[in-house]
Order: structure tokens, then C-alpha cells, then sequence
């Protein structure tokens, strides 16, 4: 799971290293540029971020062809060795590879006399290019692409011709065109920064990249056609100080109103009437945060939808016997709309005759491509690993699609259904309210901070916001956290508390707050501290939210909990906009 990028064209390696910063989302542990010169390859890798890439390239001439890896460790532990690229022992092929090779231990044992220098599944694939070289460079690329297995796009350049190749299959292949230059990338927004339309390479496919354009083959060396089009830029980087993730939490209240502006003026929900009268199920899939999101749209919208209504973990609905037909609906639920656990599930719930329907904070990735119709969630480009505004605003999107639905199969009124729109604006407003003064929370994370364990809790609806403020807190801070129903703490996880123990009770329902009341006394007496969220309880610290219209009072709930779990990072000195071990993009099984 990592980025790459190449091109051919003026200022390579400054483009190149540039580039690789856009695609760190998908990996920062390591990186690596490779450059074609006259008397042959040159390389660097380091262990780091980008920048630290950049300071060791600072030296490196400028060439026309580079290759470049940003890297999120799968095969092989994080180090300079297992950094990308690779280069064959002559020095002939040098590579970089997003995705994973299952094979890659018996494609070794075909090259019993190669040392290898690392421990990757990737380095396979230089050794390889070179034991087949026949003096056509196209063949022996095809004839290793026929032999690997797993996902895979990987950048190929040699000593022998001023060209690119890279080969596709279930990782992500951007391919772009400029009057400057062609390119290959990872990601449909990096690749537009340089290239004036790109293509999407379809499974099983090789690219050649030359100055003169490019050309696509299947890997029996048929001539295949692409479809270029334009597509938008991705936003620029942040490049004034300060910590991406708060600024982000701080854009929530706008992109609510980007988010219900952008619904009304995309038309709104693509399914006719009579298609989601049809229905007889809904499922919301994603992984993360965005699981969180369809989860707890999920409990919303089982208020006013008469059909099954189902969350479902992306990962789980791959290998898992979920019904699936022409009357089921799947919402894919995706911030960088490349995430491969929902991509299987799309392709799963398409090959068995579901409607999929992206709802996705990047239209143009593989996602928007893949679905039947697709929402955008409109959040604005979001860089920190820690998923914020893009989950405020899946909210508002799948409450909006839902409803939708519900007034098409009129289990909804019209009336209900526009207050629900009024409603996103107090709901805006709410969140500036509850953005205006952040010193109680910070003083709570500096308590927080010294905990072992942070317990989240609520029920219906604000269990899913327990889960993503337990997941943000774990996230970014490392502090040990889980989420409960409520009414689940006695059937175990009572044994667990103590003092040094906090339980984050969520109560935005009036209506149950009696029972997490007996919750917050029963943790209580264990000597755990208790902050609660919404209804105040005489034995727990408050922090009391404004009202809203009750079906969209989560989208607001969550918000101290970002904010929470930022302060709590911060004060613990962690890196809160990449994490250890994380990626932004998770592009593998
Ligand atoms: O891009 P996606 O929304 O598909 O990503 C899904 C998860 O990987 C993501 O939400 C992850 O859980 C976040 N880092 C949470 O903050």
C-alpha cells in the first residue's frame, strides 16, 4: 500500500519528489527516487517522510525520466533496505510497486542465484525483468506481468530505451498526457497537478510511456484502448503552519453547508421512484470511519425506511453471504474513494446484480468509476490520516439519500423531509457554537492524557459517534480505547474499570439518557471518572451540545470527540497528522 509516481519530461526528479508528497496519504514510512541518465540508473531511498527524501535528493541532477515510492510497510520491516526502488543486480531495471505479490516466494525460487537485498515481495520483480531480458524491453515486461499474482502497479525503467512501462492489476494505475510530458501516478487528483487529461488503466494492463504519448497493452501484448479525460486538480497541500487535523475539525461548519448545498444542486438522489420502491434492502458499507458513518446514518434512517437497513464492514461483505440482488442497494462509503476493502465489496455487490452507489469525498477515484451513481460528500480535500469533516459530512449526505428514499416509497413526508434540510443549517450553526470555545476540552485531554483507558458509550444512534471518537482517540493519541452499547458494560467490560479508567458517555437522546444514567453510576463506583456528552449526570464532568433536529444531532455530537482526541494527541507530543503504522488511504486488501 504506497504511492507511485513517474513521468518523462523536463525537471523529472523535482516533479517526481514533488508529486510523492501528494501521495503520501497512502504511505510515509519510507521513500525512494530512480532517475535514467546516459550512463545508466541512479537511485536514492531513505527511511522518513518526503522531506527527508527531498534534503537526500537535494544533490541529484535533474533528468527526463524518474521514477518515485512513498511506502506503508507491508513485506518487510521499515528500513532503508526494504525502501523502493529496486534495481536488478546489473543495474539494468529499476522499479517501484504499490500493491502485494502473493506469489512472490515462488517467483523467487526461479532465481536461485540472485542475492536479494531486502526482505519485500516487490524486489522480485527488477531480478525477474532482468532474467527474461531478450533485448526487447515490452517483452520481458510482459512475460513477468504474466506471471505475477496479488495486486499490483509497478513503474518500470531500464537502461535499454528512454520509455516507462508499468504493469496493473487491482492497484490503482493513473496514466496522464501534457504537451510537457507523460506521466504515471497512483491517483487520478496527483496526476491531473501535471497532466492535462488522464486515463485509467484497467486491470491487466501495461502501459508504455514515451515522449511522444502513450500506449496500452494487455499482457498478451494485444493493443488496447484508454478513455482520457480531464480531470479536476486535487486541492494544494497546506503549507502554513499548524496541524492539518484541527484545521480540518474547524472547517466542519462550512462543509455541512457545502455538503447540503452540493446534494440539492447534484440533482439529489439518482434512483427514480420506482426504483427505490423496489427495494427490499439497503446496505452501507465502508471500513474505518466511514463504517462509522454508515452505521450510524444506519440507526437514523430505521426510524422512517421500512426496508432491512444494514451496516456492513467492507472487509467482512467481501468474504461474508450477504444477500445481494436486483432490489438491493449498497451505499459504498469512501473518504479517498480508493479504498480496496470497498472496491472488492463494490465489485462483489455489481457482479451480483446490486445497484452500488458511491458516496465518496473524491468522485474522480476508483469508486465514483466503478459505482452505478455517485454522491459527493463535497468535505474538501482531507490530508490528516484522522478522518474528521469528510465523516460530518458522509453524515449529512446519507441522512439527505435516505430520506430521499424514505419520501420516494412515502414512509417519509415531504414536510419532514424539508425540515431535515432547514435543519442542516442549525446544525451548522451548532457547530460553529460548539467550535467557539475549546478550553474545557483541552483542559479534559490533559486529564485524558493520563489515562490507561478510555471507554466510549452510548446507545442507538450514539453508539456508532462512541465508536468514531474511540476510534480518533486510539488513532492519533495511542491511548487504549474501545466503544460499547451502553447496556453491553455488564456482560464483561464492568471488569475493566478502575481508577485511571475515563468512560465518555454519549446522551443525545433524552429519551434513553435514564438508561445510560444507570451506565455512568455502575462505572462510577469502579472509580472510574465519567464525561458525559449531551444530558448532564450529577456523577460526570458535562459537556452539553446545542439542540438540533434529533435525526441529525450525531452529525454535531461527535465534534467535542474529534476535538478530544486532538488535545489528548497533542499534549502527548504525537505526530497527530500521520500517525505511527497508519496510512491516509488504505490500498490493500
Ligand atoms: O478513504 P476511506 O474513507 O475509505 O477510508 C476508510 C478508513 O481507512 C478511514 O476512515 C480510517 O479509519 C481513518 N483513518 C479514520 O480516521
Amino acid at each position: 500500500m504506497c504511492g507511485i509516481f513517474g513521468m518523462i519530461g523536463q525537471n523529472a526528479v523535482k516533479t517526481t519528489l514533488d508529486s510523492l508528497r501528494y501521495l503520501e496519504y497512502r504511505g510515509y514510512d519510507s521513500a525512494g527516487i530512480a532517475v535514467k541518465r546516459k550512463e545508466g540508473l541512479e537511485w536514492t531511498k531513505c527511511m522518513g517522510r518526503i522531506s527527508e527524501l527531498q534534503k537526500k535528493a537535494q544533490g541529484m541532477a535533474e533528468s527526463d525520466i524518474a521514477i518515485g515510492h512513498t511506502r506503508w510497510a507491508t513485506h518487510g520491516r521499515v528500513c532503508e533496505q526494504n525502501a523502493h526502488p529496486f534495481v536488478s543486480e546489473d543495474g539494468a531495471f529499476a522499479i517501484v510497486h504499490n500493491g502485494i505479490l502473493e506469489n512472490y516466494l515462488e517467483l523467487k525460487k526461479e532465481l536461485p542465484n540472485v542475492h536479494f537485498s531486502s526482505q519485500t515481495d516487490s524486489e522480485t520483480v527488477a531480478h525477474m525483468l532482468s532474467a527474461v531480458y531478450r533485448g526487447d524491453v515490452l517483452e520481458a515486461v510482459l512475460a513477468v506481468a504474466k506471471k505475477l499474482q496479488g495486486s499490483f502497479a509497478i513503474a518500470i525503467m531500464s537502461v535499454y530505451d528512454n520509455k516507462l512501462y508499468a504493469v496493473k492489476n487491482k492497484s490503482p494505475l493513473v496514466v496522464g498526457v501534457s504537451r510537457n510530458g507523460t506521466y504515471l501516478c497512483s491517483d487520478v487528483g496527483c496526476a491531473s497537478r501535471q497532466a492535462e487529461q488522464v486515463a485509467l488503466a484497467e486491470d491487466n494492463t501495461v502501459a508504455v510511456l514515451s515522449d511522444k504519448g502513450v500506449r496500452f497493452f494487455d499482457f498478451d501484448g494485444q493493443e488496447r484502448r484508454a478513455k482520457f479525460f480531464v480531470a479536476e486538480q486535487s486541492a494544494e497541500l497546506q503549507t502554513e503552519e499548524g496541524d492539518v487535523m484541527l484545521k480540518e475539525i474547524f472547517e466542519i461548519p462550512q462543509k455541512i453547508r457545502a455538503s447540503r448545498q452540493g446534494y440539492l444542486q447534484s440533482g439529489g438522489l439518482r434512483l427514480s421512484d420506482e426504483e427505490a420502491r423496489r427495494l427490499k434492502r439497503i446496505y452501507l458499507v465502508g471500513c474505518g470511519t466511514a463504517y462509522n458513518s454508515g452505521s450510524q446514518v444506519a440507526c437514523v434512517a430505521r426510524n422512517f425506511l421500512d426496508i432491512d437497513i444494514l451496516p456492513v464492514i467492507a472487509s467482512e461483505f467481501i468474504y461474508d453471504n450477504y444477500p445481494v440482488g436486483e432490489d438491493t442497494l449498497a451505499f459504498l462509503i469512501s473518504q479517498s474513494g480508493e479504498t480496496a476493502d470497498t472496491l472488492r465489496a463494490a465489485e462483489k455487490i455489481r457482479h451480483s446484480g446490486g445497484i452500488t452507489y458511491a458516496v465518496t469525498n473524491n468522485a474522480c477515484g476508483s469508486l465514483g468509476f466503478l459505482c452505478d451513481y455517485v454522491s459527493n460528500v463535497c468535505a474538501g480535500a482531507e490530508f490528516a490520516v484522522a478522518s474528521t469533516k469528510a465523516y460530518n459530512c458522509q453524515l449529512v449526505t446519507l441522512t439527505l439519500l435516505l430520506a430521499d428514499i424514505a419520501v420516494s416509497r412515502k414512509t417519509l413526508s415531504v414536510q419532514v423531509r424539508k425540515d431535515i434540510l432547514c435543519g442542516l443549517e442549525e446544525v451548522a450553526v451548532a457547530s460553529e457554537q460548539l467550535l467557539t470555545d475549546v478550553y474545557p476540552l483541552v483542559r479534559l485531554a490533559e486529564e485524558l492524557k493520563k489515562c490507561s483507558a478510555v471507554f466510549y458509550i452510548g446507545r442507538l444512534s450514539d453508539y456508532p459517534t462512541a465508536c468514531e471518537g474511540s476510534l480518533k482517540l486510539k488513532e492519533i493519541s495511542y491511548i487504549h480505547s474501545e466503544a460499547y452499547p451502553a447496556g453491553e458494560l455488564k456482560h464483561g467490560t464492568l471488569a475493566l474499570m478502575e481508577e485511571g479508567v475515563a468512560v465518555i458517555a454519549l446522551a443525545t437522546d433524552e429519551a434513553m439518557a435514564g438508561k445510560i444514567a444507570y451506565s455512568v453510576t455502575e462505572v462510577v463506583s469502579r472509580g472510574a471518572r465519567v464525561i458525559s456528552v449531551g444530558h448532564a449526570f450529577p456523577e460526570a464532568e458535562n459537556i452539553p451540545l446545542p439542540k438540533v433536529h434529533p435525526y441529525l444531532a450525531d452529525i454535531i455530537s461527535v465534534i467535542p470527540l474529534q476535538l478530544l482526541a486532538y488535545y489528548t494527541a497533542k499534549s502527548l507530543s504525537r505526530d497527530v497528522d500521520k500517525p505511527r503504522n497508519l496510512a491516509k488511504s488504505v490500498t490493500v486488501e
